[in-house]
Parts: C-alpha cells; structure tokens; sequence
C-alpha cells in the first residue's frame, strides 16, 4: 500500500467553488473581483518576465556558448515558451484560480505531483531570486565601481550586494510591502524603454565584423571547466560525446540556459480568478507577453552582439558595459540605474510569490500548517517568507548567476512539461469540462511542447540535473513522510 492515495485528485468544480466560499476563520483571503483585461495582464507579465535574463545573461551565453548567435538561442526558447504558453492558457481559463501549475496538477494528475511541482515552483522562484539578485548586484558594481569581489560575476568572493538586496526584500514581503500599481506600471515602462533604447541608439553601433563568424566554431570544453563531463550537457555525456562549448550545440546550450529569460510569464496564469474575461483575455495576455518579451530580446541581443565582439562582453553587466566601449558612457550609467529599478521589482514578486506557494501548501496539509501560520498585523506566510529569504540570501552569495539560472530553467521547463502533459490528461478524463479557451491542435499542440520541453533540458549540463534531481528526491521523501498521511485530501477520505 505504499502508493496508497497519492495519485488522489482534488475535484475541478471543488476548487472553482472554493474561490466563491467564504475563507475559514484565520485565513486571510478575500475574494477577487474580476476586473483585469488582457492589457493588465500582459504589463504584469512583462514586469515580472524582463530582468535578468536579458540584462546579464545575454552576455554570459553569447560569451560562453553561442557567440552572435545568441538571438537564435533566445528565439528558439521563445517558441518552446509560446508552446507551454498556450497550454497555461487552456488550464489557466478553465481552472481560474490563484494556484496555477500546482492546483492544476492537483486536480488532473494527483496529490503526489502537484507536491512535486509546488515543490519544483519553489526552487524556480527562489533560486529565481537569487539570479536576479545577483544580476542586480552586477548592475550596482558596474554603475558605482564597486569591487567586484563582493558584487558581479567575475571574481566574486562572496557577492554581498545581492545578500543585501534579498534581506532587504525579504523583510519588506514579510511585513506585507506590496508594489504598488503606479510603481509596478512605472518600472513595466522602464524597462520596455531600455530594451527600446539599447535597440534604438545601439544599432547605430552594429559592426558586421562583430558579427562574424555568426555561429563561432565548436571548441573541446577546457579540461579544467568540464569537471570529468559534468559541465557537459547530459545528451552529450549520455551519448558518450567529447564535451565542446560554441558551434550549434552551443546554440542549444545557450538556449537552455537562456530559457530563464521568459521564466515568470507562468504568474500570469494565477491570475485567473482576476480577469473579466479569461478565455480571451488569458490566452491574450499570455500570448502577448511573450510576443513582446521574445521580440525586444532577439534584437536586443543582436545590438548587443553587434556592438561588441562576443569574447569581450562583460558577464556582469553586459549591456551598460557595452555602451561603455562604444564612447557612451552616460548611456551605460543611464541603462544600468534603470536595470537597478527594474530588476528589484522581479526579486520581490519572486520572494512573495515563494511564499504564496509555501502558504498553498500549508493549506492543504503537505506541510506544517503551523509553518505557513499568517501573520495576524502583517497578513503574511511570515515564517515561510524568512525562512526562504535565509536560504536565497546563502545561495545568492556563494552560488554563480549562470549556474543558478541553470537550475531555474530546469525547474521552469519540468514544470511546463507538466502543465503540456495535464492538458492532455485532462481532455481525456474530464472531456466535459467548460473550457473558455481551447488550445488548438491537441494531443499534437501539447505534446510537441512536452517534447521540445525535454529537449531543451537535455541540453542543460549533467551537473544541473544532478542537483535538479536531488532536490526533487529531498522533496519526494518529505512527502513520503510527511504531506502523505497529513494531507487534507487524506483526512476527507478518512474521514468520509
Ligand atoms: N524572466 C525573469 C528574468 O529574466 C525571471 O529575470
């Protein structure tokens, strides 16, 4: 009987009608009135999806793995990310509430792998935190001349500019500090700007030799970075293959890695229970974040790679840096006190939204209820938010922004790759179900997303699944142990 119960499902019309009841005494919800439109939806989806990714990563991929060829690498993990984005849409539209991926599991393919992903969500806004945070302090270095021993990338001893920015928005989520909606509105133009600037004033700069050779030639991993293959990408190592960096295989690479840009869009998808209209406006402002994000990132990248040879991008801060050897100074100042504001706001609605998922769990019994206790003057999961906030502040100090963002693009993918299958699943089991948006083309839609989901993670080193699949085993004995005898679901069987 060990399985016994945990592919135990929560019923869809239940969970709909738990956003109509009142909240049980101690807990601090309200209803949510339906009041976004897909213009809503997309400026949040594109506060929360541009910041790291393309303000730093972009150097360290075009630098380290795909040269020029970098825009490809991001277009590439756009159309994955489109994919995953349409299925959201579907289950998002249909399942409208604050839940998202992990409420969706949790009724279509059970208890155990909405534990999974909820677990699997927490890593990705966690370690989301820490690479922005780190990103963040790249920016600080290179705007004020910090050392950069204890703020960027290279060199870093222990990066003390992003441990203080996580403290700092650590306490600020769990005293209940939220964005408010002028601020969130502004930092969205900000950052839009920038990307628009970079394009507008950088293309003038674009020299062709720059750009050649546009997919540099493949290269053998250097000894000391392939750590016995581990740096290698698994489908290398499993195929036996001497590990290389560059050439197409880096392009992939790059891709995987860069699939950390469009993280986040996924938030959108909580807002179900918001929006007037969610099967229009869901697949709308889904779809229209990431045409906007995918767009502005292929020509930043292509400015960017333009401007400077892709061996002497800065991996801290490569755009404001960029404009730097070109003989723009000012607009490297201007461009890096911008990614300074827009980057803070990415960190907090990651460290809220941690909490949000640690709270969800808690709810339902697969973790201490005492752990996810809300604070009665602040409102907040207080002890999850300054228990996550320790962690993230260890992990953003000692921990590199690309191999964080490795991780996080693993965690993200594997929880698309869970939405693709659960669209599937639940044409199947639940074929009556009102669905406001239908994804088209199904099963074939869903599973070349569940498809191409793997397949970009194939392309992440051996060392990143290594850690992804410890982290997954920690969480699996936790629930083996724990949330499977003290779950809801299991007292209402019990009980029934
Ligand atoms: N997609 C977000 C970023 O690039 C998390 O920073």
């Amino acid at each position: 009987m060990a399985f016994h119960g945990i592919f135990r499902t929560k019923d869809v019309d239940d969970v709909i009608k738990q956003n109509d009841e009142k909240p049980d005494e101690g807990e601090h919800y309200t209803r949510l009135s339906k009041r976004l439109t897909s213009w809503d939806l997309m400026g949040f989806g594109i506060g929360i999806v541009i910041g790291t990714g393309i303000f730093t990563l972009t150097g360290v991929g075009a630098k380290n793995y795909a040269g020029p060829a970098i825009m490809i690498s991001f277009l590439i993990a756009g159309v994955v990310a489109v994919l995953a984005a349409i299925c959201y849409a579907e289950l998002a539209a249909a399942v409208p509430t604050a839940g998202s991926s992990y409420t969706y599991a949790y009724t279509t393919i059970g208890e155990v792998f909405a534990w999974i992903i909820a677990w699997d969500l927490i890593l990705e806004f966690a370690l989301g935190a820490a690479v922005v945070a780190r990103g963040w302090s790249g920016y600080l270095q290179d705007s004020f001349g910090l050392p950069k021993a204890f703020f960027g990338e290279e060199d870093s001893v222990i990066n003390l500019g992003a441990v203080f920015i996580v403290l700092v928005l650590g306490f600020v989520a769990a005293i209940g500090i939220r964005e408010a909606k002028w601020l969130t509105n502004a930092l969205v133009v900000i950052k839009v700007s920038v990307c628009l600037f970079v394009i507008a004033i950088g293309i003038f700069f674009v020299k062709a030799a720059n750009l050649t050779p546009y997919v540099p030639k493949s290269k053998p991993l250097p000894e000391s970075d392939s750590l016995g293959g581990l740096k290698q990408p698994l489908w290398q190592f499993v195929s036996g293959a001497q590990p290389t960096t560059f050439g197409v295989t880096g392009v992939f690479v790059a891709a995987a890695i860069v699939f950390f840009a469009y993280s986040g869009f996924e938030a959108v998808a909580n807002l179900g229970e918001e929006t007037k209209d969610p099967g229009k406006d869901m697949p709308r402002g889904l779809l229209g974040t990431l045409a906007i994000c995918t767009f502005l990132y292929v020509l930043v990248c292509f400015v960017l790679t333009g401007m400077v040879k892709y061996t002497d991008l800065s991996e801290g801060a490569p755009i404001s840096d960029a404009f730097r050897q070109v003989g723009l100074g000012w607009a490297g100042v201007l461009i890096g006190v911008a990614a300074i504001a827009g980057l803070t706001s990415v960190i907090l609605v990651d460290i809220v939204a941690m909490g949000r998922i640690g709270f969800a769990l808690c709810r339902d019994g697969l973790l201490p209820p005492s752990f996810g206790v809300i604070h009665e003057k602040y409102h907040t999961p207080v002890r999850i938010t300054v228990v996550t906030t320790i962690g993230v502040a260890v992990l953003a100090a000692f921990v590199p922004l690309a191999a964080l963002a490795e991780m996080v693009s693993i965690g993200t993918l594997f929880a698309f790759l869970v939405v693709s299958i659960a669209v599937v699943v639940l044409r199947r089991t639940k074929p009556q179900m009102k669905r406001p948006f239908r994804a088209p083309q199904v099963p074939i839609l869903p599973i070349t997303s569940a498809v191409l989901c793997v397949g970009l993670m194939t392309n992440l080193a051996v060392e990143t699944w290594l850690r992804f699949i410890i982290w997954l085993v920690v969480g699996l004995v936790v629930y083996v142990f724990y949330g499977r005898s003290h779950s809801h679901l299991n007292k209402d069987s019990v009980e029934s």
